[in-house]
């Protein structure tokens, strides 16, 4: 039978405390809804300043329907462009990074500069103004050198997080990291299963033998909190402060941007996520020493980072449609090391690579069986808080909603 329930009745008949209904992850009017209210609405990290040190260096940032150029300008200010055409509304850059001195149209050839202005179009009348037909800027912003954008005009305010995080991304040199790997992960599932599988470690057990051998997050919180002891006590020798910020989600301040920061212990023995919990890298910032711990930051909905006292692992999780996302995971490092001599890239990348091979094959077997018939939400965990958080904070969102959308339903 035809589901014709609208958005604000399946959201007031979602139960507290209990994972989505099937409809929120295959109803195509539901994903437009997301990427209008929350997709296109917060800051997502775009990379690092590192990757564009020059002006003129250039990538481009793709989110589902949308396309930006992330480009050092001409001044050396990172700025962002709508990668859309003034004239017909073309893609203007077709590589995915690059440096150069102008942005050419495939189509008709307009030309712009690299600040966005539109410099040469043929056989436009006597009255065209050139200087009204830039590219569209897109908000763009750099927070320990990591690069955010966010395709709204109105975005969250960063000021939280700029003010909190300064310390914590200054500990780790966050400025002067470089990306020393970066791999994409396709996976065919709905972008909400990804992030939820990120903020919890019910799973780590069961799917991630390696990563539940040194982390600490598969523990329940009591046990967490025993261990954290020896990190504690070693933290401020290393140069590190114990500091935590949650502002995540539904705790987020009203306008701003969510955002978080802690360390949590990795086991004793364990100086880094690594193979063998031996560094893989040299120490980042002006750390002194190993303290044994993992720093976990989130950024709004879809981005997070793990900074480890030798490297940082950047995660991003990007909708391509309603049935299909990306994961893409950078791993930094200190700018000044040398690839083979400092680090070498395939122990680096080792530990993430692994877990997200797994992750990905754990969501795309949840997101076969949440399109059963027979799927129906079963109770949360006391280990998935955080992902509960994520579910209201979404509902929160679509909630937001004033023009009763009728769905198509999914039958
Ligand atoms: S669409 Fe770009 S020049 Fe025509
Ligand atoms: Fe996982």
């Amino acid at each position: 039978m035809q589901d014709t329930r609208t958005i604000s009745q399946l959201i007031a008949d979602h139960v507290p405390g209990m994972p989505l209904e099937q409809r929120f992850y295959t109803d195509p009017d539901i994903y437009r809804l997301e990427l209008e209210r929350i997709i296109t609405r917060n800051w997502i990290m775009a990379g690092h300043v590192s990757q564009i040190p020059n002006p003129g260096d250039f990538f481009v940032f793709e989110l589902a329907n949308e396309s930006a150029i992330v480009v050092r300008g001409s001044e050396g200010k990172v700025k962002a462009f709508a990668n859309v055409c003034r004239h017909r509304g073309s893609l203007v850059c077709l590589e995915q990074s690059g440096s150069t001195r102008k942005f050419e149209c495939p189509y008709h050839g307009w030309m712009y500069d690299i600040d966005g202005n539109l410099t040469a179009a043929r056989a436009m009348p006597k009255d065209f103004d050139k200087k009204s037909h830039g590219l569209f800027p897109v908000s763009v912003d750099v927070l320990g050198g990591l690069i955010f954008v966010c395709f709204s005009d109105n975005p969250p305010s960063l000021e939280g997080a700029k003010r909190d995080l300064a310390e914590p991304f200054a500990m780790f040199g966050f400025d002067n990291l470089k990306v020393a790997a970066k791999k994409v992960y396709p996976i065919e599932a709905n972008w909400k299963l990804a992030v939820e599988n990120y903020q919890e470690c019910y799973h780590c057990a069961t799917a991630h033998p390696d990563y539940a051998r040194m982390h600490t997050l598969m523990l329940d919180r009591m046990k967490r909190e025993r261990v954290q002891g020896h990190m504690l006590e070693r933290m401020e020798a290393c140069g590190l402060k114990n500091i935590e910020y949650d502002f995540v989600d539904t705790h987020a301040r009203p306008g701003e941007q969510g955002y978080g920061y802690s360390r949590t212990a990795m086991f004793e023995g364990y100086k880094t996520g690594s193979r063998d919990g031996e560094p893989v890298a040299p120490l980042l910032g002006n750390l002194k020493d190993y303290d044994g711990g993992a720093s976990d930051f989130t950024f709004g909905p879809c981005s997070f980072l793990l900074a480890y006292s030798d490297h940082v692992v950047g995660y991003v999780f990007k909708p391509v449609d309603l049935e299909n996302c990306v994961c893409e995971i950078y791993w930094l490092v200190r700018g000044d090391a040398v690839e083979g001599k400092d680090y070498d890239v395939d122990e680096l990348t080792w530990l993430w690579h692994v877990t997200t091979l797994a992750d990905k094959e754990i969501i795309v077997n949840n997101w076969k069986g949440v399109r059963s018939r027979y799927y129906r939400p079963g109770p949360f965990s006391t280990m998935e808080r955080m992902e509960r958080r994520f579910i209201d904070w979404v509902l929160q969102q679509l909630a937001d909603d004033d023009r009763k959308l009728p769905l198509t339903g999914t039958g």
